[in-house]
């Protein structure tokens, strides 16, 4: 039997990268409950020519690597910094190009970090759209980290990694019970 493939996508453009270690903090609570396969990229790995792309065709081929490991994930941590009050623009360009029913039904953990709290709850009113629009099933613990949270490039903040673990931890059931239903459907009569 496959494991299912867990796919972290950071909307950072520069490493190291507040985001990145936030969306593998939750990534690696989620894999440390299962044998999942866990993959990271982030869009240093996309490439420039990911903001250059009008269409999916013309997407050169480091970014469609990456636009095809969410479309095929079994289900994602996804996470963008804050620029100007919502995710980057970037980050948005990029799920504009994702087919528009890949996702359906998929887990999805949320996260962000920005420079202060201000904008803590972008999870909830920014991101939250989004994912809706694609159906999926989103992990109800989103987190944010500001700079404050972070000591060295490492997420210090003991209540941060809290809901790190417990994003992680959501993630990971869902993710093994879809996994479960997929392999051995219940019976609609069983069911109720
Ligand atoms: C263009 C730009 C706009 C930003 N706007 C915001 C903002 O509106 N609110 C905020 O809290 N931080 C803002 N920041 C700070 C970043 O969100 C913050 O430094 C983030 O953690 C960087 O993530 P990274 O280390 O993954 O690149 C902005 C940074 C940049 C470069």
């Amino acid at each position: 039997m496959t494991r299912p493939r867990l796919v972290g996508l950071s909307a950072n453009v520069q490493r190291p990268s507040k985001t990145r270690t936030l969306v593998d903090a939750v990534l690696r609570e989620a894999c440390s409950r299962a044998p999942f396969e866990g993959r990271i990229f982030d869009f240093v790995d996309a490439g420039p020519g990911l903001g250059a792309a009008w269409t999916r065709d013309q997407l050169p081929l480091p970014a469609r690597r990456v636009l095809d490991a969410i479309e095929e994930a079994d289900g994602l941590v996804v996470g963008s910094p804050v620029y100007k009050g919502g995710y980057t623009g970037l980050f948005k360009h990029l799920f504009d190009l994702v087919d528009p029913g890949a996702l359906a039904g998929k887990p999805v953990a949320i996260v962000a970090t920005g420079g202060g709290a201000r904008h803590a709850l972008v999870v909830e009113h920014g991101f939250r759209p989004l994912f809706g629009f694609f159906g999926a099933l989103q992990v109800p613990t989103a987190v944010y980290a500001s700079d404050i949270d972070f000591s060295d490039g490492a997420l210090s903040d003991a209540g941060v990694r809290a809901r790190a673990a417990e994003a992680g931890g959501q993630l990971a059931s869902l993710l093994a019970h879809r996994a479960a239903v997929a392999a051995e459907p219940i019976p609609l009569e069983a069911a109720e």
